[in-house]
């Protein structure tokens, strides 16, 4: 039997929960001075204050993992990436800087579609490459779980393409990938015009493969100005939802159309952007229980204004935070650079922070029974830090304070 316990910490940061965490609740982030944890086969069997353990358990049939007087929190999540892809779009973050925006230079067929041209060019082998290079880095920033999208392949063949990758990846990469299919993410030229016909062959011809061989959990789509707007949305989600998949959508980003109401009305799991949400798509969302992920080095790459999670949680709100990590709109996968947006331009506790990366975000891939927290009988994805206390995360401003990370409760990286 594979056991171990995780001795002398200075705190372990549960983040005990089943589920979201809401509001006022994100605050709440079950900190036990002195804990310990106790890990059989993968899993976490117990925690505790270190002196109750040592009382119920003989450490002498245990492989001992020294925290070193630091502190312990649960692996994050990121709940929102475009991680596989191939090329990059330097030139495009240049002009950016020259005063382009963002959806300029998509309207004019760069941007995602200059990703397309490189993602069909790539073959999967390159894909899975590259793809999983990505998740070494941020295993190192102590990410366990993370998501994944397609969507710069637009066509038949490299949307397959793409999921496939996610999927070898996930069998052959330490960490877990929840996949999302997110066909309609641009309209390729050849549809110029055309958008509802676009939304016709994601439905009637790349969806039912998707779901037939099994490529993805979750369903996504670009709801934007100019891109898709809420009836083709509602579309192809409730058509992607029919046929079992769960629901996710790029949100009120850049121009408020009413994507967080949607979310609310087909009940996803997860609205994300939300720069621009409306007051009544926040509401809905509480309503419904649907998450809010804030990207909030997407509004740091564009130099858009960050959404409003302050109010969000304020009124109610189960928020997460993830990277968005893509070649265009947020180049990185630094979660020491969301965790200083979110604390200083975002005003986010560093306890909101956690609950945010943590639990928040194994709710938005409707894994919080699994993962997430520090509880009994989930996945022992588990970070020591280097510090004795969690409140470093934000005060080590852009700095990865991750020691060592434990997946599956194997310690898999030591930095
Ligand atoms: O979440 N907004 C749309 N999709 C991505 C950007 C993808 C890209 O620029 O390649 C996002 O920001
Ligand atoms: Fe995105």
């Amino acid at each position: 039997m594979n056991r171990k316990i995780i001795l002398n910490t200075s705190e372990v940061v549960t983040c005990s929960g089943f589920e979201a965490k809401y509001g006022s609740e994100m605050s709440d982030i079950g900190v036990i001075k002195n804990g310990a944890i106790v890990i059989e086969e993968g899993i976490i069997k117990d925690v505790d204050k270190e002196s109750k353990i040592l009382e119920k358990y003989n450490k002498e049939e245990y492989f001992i993992i020294d925290a070193g007087g630091n502190s312990v929190i649960p692996g994050f999540v990121d709940s929102h990436t475009h991680f596989v892809f191939g090329g990059y779009r330097e030139e495009e973050f240049s002009w950016r800087l020259r005063g382009d925006s963002y959806m300029d230079i998509m309207n004019r067929g760069g941007g995602i579609v200059s990703t397309v041209k490189s993602t069909k060019a790539a073959t999967l082998s390159e894909l899975v490459t590259s793809g999983k290079n990505r998740l070494d880095s941020m295993l190192k920033l102590g990410v366990t779980t993370v998501e994944g999208k397609s969507g710069y392949g637009l066509d038949l063949d490299t949307e397959i393409k793409q999921l496939k990758a996610m999927k070898e990846i996930n069998k052959s990469h330490s960490m877990d990938v929840a996949v999302t299919f997110l066909g309609p993410h641009a309209l390729p030229q050849e549809y110029k015009g055309k958008e509802n016909e676009f939304i016709d062959f994601q439905i009637q011809e790349v969806l039912p493969k998707v779901v037939e061989e099994n490529l993805a959990e979750f369903a996504d789509i670009f709801c934007e100005k100019n891109v898709f707007d809420i009836e083709q949305s509602r579309r192809f989600l409730k058509k992607a939802k029919e046929m079992g998949l769960k629901l996710k959508i790029h949100a009120d980003e850049i121009v408020q159309l009413g994507g967080a109401e949607l979310a609310a009305e087909l009940e996803a799991v997860s609205a994300d952007h939300l720069l621009q949400v409306s007051e009544q798509g926040i509401d809905d969302m509480i309503s419904k229980k649907v998450i809010s992920t804030l990207l909030p080095s997407t509004a740091f790459c564009l130099k858009e204004k960050y959404a409003d999670g302050r109010k969000m949680i304020d009124k109610g709100c189960a928020v997460a935070l993830a990277t968005d990590l893509n070649p265009g709109s947020s180049f990185t996968n630094s979660i020491p650079l969301i965790i200083s947006l979110a604390a200083l331009y975002m005003n986010l506790s560093p306890e909101e922070i956690i609950s945010a990366l943590t639990i928040n975000g194994a709710a938005a891939l409707d894994r919080a029974a699994t993962v997430g927290s520090i509880d009994p009988g989930k996945k022992a994805d588990i970070l020591i830090l280097d510090y004795p206390s969690y409140k470093f995360l934000p005060y080590h401003v852009g700095v990865n304070i991750v020691k060592i990370v434990i997946k599956d409760g194997k310690i898999t990286l030591i930095n």
